[in-house]
């Protein structure tokens, strides 16, 4: 045996659901850079390149130490000769490298000023997300979280006593930040969720919480969406889309206590684009994912909605190639028994997969 073959390496399992992937890890700049790679390829519609990429990423995030040099690679699954020449060029002259590649994929984005000075007509949802730019750009804190938690808690409870609302998302995965938040909601009587979404986003709407939002209705039926049915990830949950407009807090803006007559902007359908929100209002606009599932999936829409996308993508690859059976967020189907496997908790489920329990703080492959 040679001497500098790794043993962290030769250990490295190829899944990453048999993996544990903590948020914080030792290699962020190769990662961070292949991301970015895996992104364009995904703006370019080349999806096997883009996982890939994402692949390569996620090794290195479980690996327990800093890659030093090429050597440290040889012996890794999913570091496919694409992946080892990028990261070869890259550390060479990384910061160029990165910047460059960053700057590629940005400039192909056309600015919310320029589509207001060219007076686009947009739809609703691009309407929304020209007006409310700047701050669909800054990143959700855990803070924000917490609050939008505790108003999602209050509108639901309002409109559905009994029913259970669960944080999802980066923010169950242990993230201090976000592009969203993202909730999951049931109740244990099965049947009493039916209808619900538009109940809350009524709530919000009269509480002048909501700046946008889109529910698509559920669509699941075992019976079309199990294993007849092709492969899709998308899953059926009633499910919203929406902006919240959430106040400042108290300490963030002690300079006027006297606080503060709301303007609520209500959705008025103008279709020339408004000015952007400006950044000195006491309130943030929040992109929120609202889902709600019947009781006997939420085990499985628990797992399907807390990520990250490569570690639910890998749990399905798992799931397919290694046990002949298919998972969903609705369901877990066995091909050999031809049936559909129960689940009260995500623990069952990874034992039905023959998988070790992976907590959410370590899926963040
Ligand atoms: P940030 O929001 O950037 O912090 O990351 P995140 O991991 O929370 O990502 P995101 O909010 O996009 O998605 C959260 C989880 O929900 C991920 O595991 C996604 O795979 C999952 N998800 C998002 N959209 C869908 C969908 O349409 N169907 C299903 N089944 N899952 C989805
Ligand atoms: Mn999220
Ligand atoms: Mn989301």
């Amino acid at each position: 045996p040679k001497p500098n073959i790794d043993p962290a390496a030769m250990l490295m399992k190829s899944y990453a659901c048999q993996r544990r992937t903590p948020l914080k890890h030792h290699n962020s700049i190769l990662t961070d850079a292949l991301e970015i790679l895996a992104q364009n390829a995904e703006y370019n519609d080349n999806e096997g390149r883009s996982v890939a990429f994402r692949r390569a990423a996620s090794v290195l995030k479980a690996l327990p130490h800093r890659v030093k040099s090429m050597e440290d690679l040889r012996s890794l699954p999913c570091l496919g000769d694409h992946s080892q020449r990028v990261i070869k060029a890259l550390t060479g002259i990384f910061g160029v490298g990165v910047r460059t590649a960053d700057r590629w994929f940005r400039e192909g984005l056309r600015s919310p000023d320029d589509l207001i000075r060219t007076g686009q007509q947009l739809n609703r949802a691009q309407q929304a997300g020209v007006q409310y730019y700047n701050d669909l750009q800054k990143p959700v804190t855990k803070a924000e979280a917490d609050v939008i938690s505790d108003i999602v808690e209050k509108a639901v409870h309002a409109v559905l006593p009994g029913a259970e609302i669960q944080l999802m998302g980066g923010f169950r995965r242990g993230k201090e930040v976000g592009h969203d938040v993202d909730f999951l909601i049931t109740h244990p009587e099965e049947g009493k969720e039916e209808g619900l979404m538009p109940k809350i986003t009524n709530w919000l709407e009269e509480q002048g919480l909501l700046l946008y939002q889109k529910t698509t209705r559920n669509s699941y039926l075992e019976k079309m969406d199990g294993p007849a049915r092709a492969p899709n990830n998308m899953d059926r949950f009633e499910r919203c889309f929406s902006i919240f407009k959430l106040q400042a807090s108290a300490e963030s803006c002690k300079s006027n206590s006297t606080t503060s007559v709301q303007d609520i902007s209500t959705g008025s359908e103008t279709e020339r684009p408004r000015d952007q929100h400006s950044e000195e209002s006491d309130w943030r606009a929040v992109r929120v994912d609202l889902v709600v599932s019947p009781y006997s999936q939420f085990a499985f829409a628990t797992l399907g909605w807390t990520g990250s996308k490569l570690f639910e993508r890998e749990l399905r690859r798992w799931a397919g190639q290694e046990k002949h059976m298919s998972l969903s967020s609705h369901a877990l189907y066995d091909s050999k028994q031809n049936l559909y496997l129960r689940a009260k908790t995500e623990e069952e489920i990874f034992a039905y997969l023959g998988l070790e329990f992976i907590p959410p703080s370590e899926r963040n492959a």
